[in-house]
Formats: C-alpha cells, structure tokens, sequence
C-alpha cells in the first residue's frame, strides 16, 4: 500500500527537508512543495522518516482528497476512506483541522463531519464504534480544508517529531531539536571533518544545538528514544510490520559510532551546563561533547587541531525571549558594559579569540534581529531566513579570518 506522504516542516527549511528525505528514501521521487516535502511511500518507507527525519514536523499519510463546498461534502470525503484497515472500534481518535481560504464557517463542525463518518462506517460495518480521545487517541486525523479542495491525513507520528524523547531539562528558551537540525543542515554541518568539523555552541542552555549535533555526528537516529503513532495502527500491527520495524530500529542502532569531530558546549549558567548534560546522558552522547561553564564573551577558543575547521554556532539570548548575563550584564565602574553591548562584545572577543586559527572558524547566530552585523560591526557572507516558532529570524554567517572585521 503505497499512499502519498507529506513531511510539513518550517517555513524555508524545505530543500533540506527534501535532501533528508531523498538521503532516507534514495529511489523515492521527492517533491518540494511550499511548507513541506511530498513523497509517495509504503507503511516501511513512514517509519524510516519518523525514525530519520531531523527536519520534518510530523509524517502525514494522505488517505483522501478531493473538491468540496459543504460539510456533507467533507463527510463524503471521509466517508470514502476504509477506515477498517486503519482502526478497529476499540482504538480512540481525534481529528484536528487546518485551513487556508476555506468557505466554511465552522471548521469544529466539519472536525465533527469527519469523526461521524469513520464513526458511521465502523459501525455499520462492525456494530460498534469508536470513541474520541481528545489526549492521547490512537489515530489522529488531520483535515486540511483549502478553499476548494480538502484533505484528509493519518499522522502516523503522533507528538510532533521535534520531541526526540531525550528532552527533560528545558531552561528558559529552549530551541526545537527541528530549528536546531535546520541551522546545521543550512550550515552544511554534516559532522565530518571535511563537512563542519569541530562545533562550538558558547550559549548552549539546555544544549540543543550540541546534542543534535552529537547525534548527527555519532550517526544516531533522532527517533531511537520514542514511540510513535503509527505502533498502534492496523498497517503496522501485524507480526511482519513489526518485525521490520525491529530491523530498521536495530539497522539505525547498528550504525552509531564514535564522532570523528570535537564538540563543545558552555555557558555562563553553571545550572544551564547542567541541564544539558543530562539532555545530553539521555540522547546517548554525553561522552562526545565537552561540556564547560563560562562567559562566551571571555572564554578562549576550544584548542583544534591545526587542519579542523570549527563552527561556532550560537542561538543568543535575546530581549523577548531571554537576558544576557556574565559580563556584558555585569557592569562596573570600569567597565561600563550593559546588555546591550553584548553583540558588540561578543564580536570583538571572537576577532581576538578565534582568528588565530590556521584553518579558522566560522559563526553562525540565530537572531531576530535583521540589524545584527552592522551592532557586530561584522560583515555577514549569509543570511539564512528562519522562522523560531512565531519570531521571524535569520541565521547569520561570520567568516572569522583575521581582517573579517569592517
Ligand atoms: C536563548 S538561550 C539558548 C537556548 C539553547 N539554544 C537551548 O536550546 O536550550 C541563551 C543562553 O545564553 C546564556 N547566556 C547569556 N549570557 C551569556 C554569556 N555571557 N555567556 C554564555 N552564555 C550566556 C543563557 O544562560 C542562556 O542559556
């Protein structure tokens, strides 16, 4: 049973997204559409990408799709699904609803026109039907209204994929593991020598950035620590399904190993480090990263090996979302610093710091604040655009050779 598949992911993460899929499914035809990637795929090829993808939000199987104009309509859409090969009355469901331009009035209703329908035909066809879980259903459906076409999806992930299952320590402003994979794919940090070498995030909080780039680097797939919805439906529940999703989880286990690149990960909050490091135990790649605390705008750059390039790669604090400290926010007599002055700061220490190295490094901020190079006194040789949940950012790169300053 082929069906076609959508992967929705951020906003201007699609190529990437379409690359990790491509990488996953090298024979699949990927299409890159606005807000995801498409693919046509069997119930093996949905748990390869819940179990690979780093990128995408969720795995969603198309199961109908076609005109509408009312909510009779919309029931007949989902009335032409044969929800029997997908649940039986004593599983539980939801149906959750997007649209765009729709000319429906009452979205909640026609949520309920398709729950009447799977309800309607399991009855019809078994006696009994299954009831709602608004929590933790076995099947969630997504409905996708447009203004003349509706969709009809199994999410076969459940908890949006950005939940890798290692994540208990959160701090204050922690990034998604998604946002976190899509800087290092932007900057093609693969983690080999040759693509990214070392990684160094200098504000790490509760570590994001280091672990996923850990996993990446230790080949660990970011869906070995958590179950997923598709385990409870009836594609996959028979004995031969579930021992091929034994193999590709053994296949992923088989292919972790020792990371050829240093990483290292620090902040000013000691209790920060500390979050991180137990992030970091649970992913299963605490011994790959050095965790340190300090300030980022004095602590030296890690030592490298003459022909490693390193990677700086930095999510600030900032205003909205999380003060500076260390230095830049302890002012004195002195030394006049106020939060402000931390960008201009940081630059300055990395032009210090981090220019002497023969193979050099290169920064890479997340920020949503378009003014930054010019508050850096850098000139940028990228800008990425990305989307930190609501905040429209971009990722900035720096190329820190000496005379990178303006
Ligand atoms: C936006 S948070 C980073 C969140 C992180 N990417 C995560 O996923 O949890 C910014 C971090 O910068 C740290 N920080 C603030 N000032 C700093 C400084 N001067 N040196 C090092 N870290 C600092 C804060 O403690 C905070 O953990």
């Amino acid at each position: 049973m082929a069906l076609p598949l959508f992967l929705p992911c951020a906003a201007g993460v699609e190529a990437w997204l379409a690359e990790e899929v491509q990488r996953v499914l090298p024979a699949a035809q990927v299409h890159t559409g606005r807000g995801g990637v498409g693919v046509d795929g069997d119930p093996i090829d949905v748990m390869a990408l819940n179990l690979e993808s780093r990128l995408a939000q969720r795995v969603l199987a198309e199961v109908a799709s076609g005109p509408y104009q009312s909510e009779d309509d919309v029931y007949a859409l989902a009335r032409s699904v044969d929800w029997q090969q997908w649940i039986t009355p004593e599983h539980t469901l939801r149906v959750d609803t997007t649209a765009h331009r729709s000319p429906l009035r009452s979205l909640n209703f026609a949520a309920l026109r398709v729950k009447d329908a799977v309800c309607d035909l399991l009855r019809e066809a078994t006696g009994e039907r299954p009831s709602v879980d608004t929590q933790q259903p076995d099947l969630q459906i997504v409905l996708h209204l447009g203004e003349t076409h509706a969709s009809l999806y199994v999410d076969t992930s459940g908890e949006s994929l950005f939940k890798r299952g290692w994540r208990e320590d959160k701090g204050d402003a922690p990034l998604k593991e998604t946002l976190a994979a899509a800087m290092l794919a932007a900057a093609g940090w693969r983690g080999t020598p040759e693509e990214g070498g070392a990684l160094h995030d200098p504000c790490c909080g509760s570590g994001t950035i280091a672990i996923e780039a850990a996993q990446i680097a230790c080949g660990i797939a970011p869906g070995l620590k958590r179950r997923f919805a598709f385990e409870r439906l009836l594609p996959f529940a028979d004995a031969d399904m579930r021992a091929q999703w034994q193999r590709l989880k053994s296949h992923a286990q088989s292919r972790i190993h020792a990371s050829a690149v240093p990483i290292f990960a620090s902040d000013v909050a000691f209790r920060m480090v500390d979050f991180a490091r137990r992030n970091a135990q649970r992913a299963g790649v605490e011994p790959c990263i050095q965790f340190n605390g300090g300030d980022a705008l004095e602590r030296p750059a890690p030592p490298l090996p003459d022909g490693l390039r390193g990677t700086l790669m930095i999510n600030p604090p900032y205003g909205e979302r999380i003060d500076v400290a260390g230095k830049a926010a302890r002012p004195s007599a002195q030394d006049r610093a106020t939060p402000d002055d931390f960008f201009p700061r940081l630059s300055a220490h990395w032009k210090r710091a981090y220019t002497q190295h023969p193979a050099g490094w290169t920064a890479w901020v997340l920020s949503p604040d378009m003014k930054l190079p010019s508050s850096m006194r850098l000139k940028e040789s990228r800008r990425v655009p990305m989307w930190n949940g609501p905040i429209e950012c971009r990722l900035f790169r720096f190329d820190l050779v000496a005379g990178s300053a303006r």
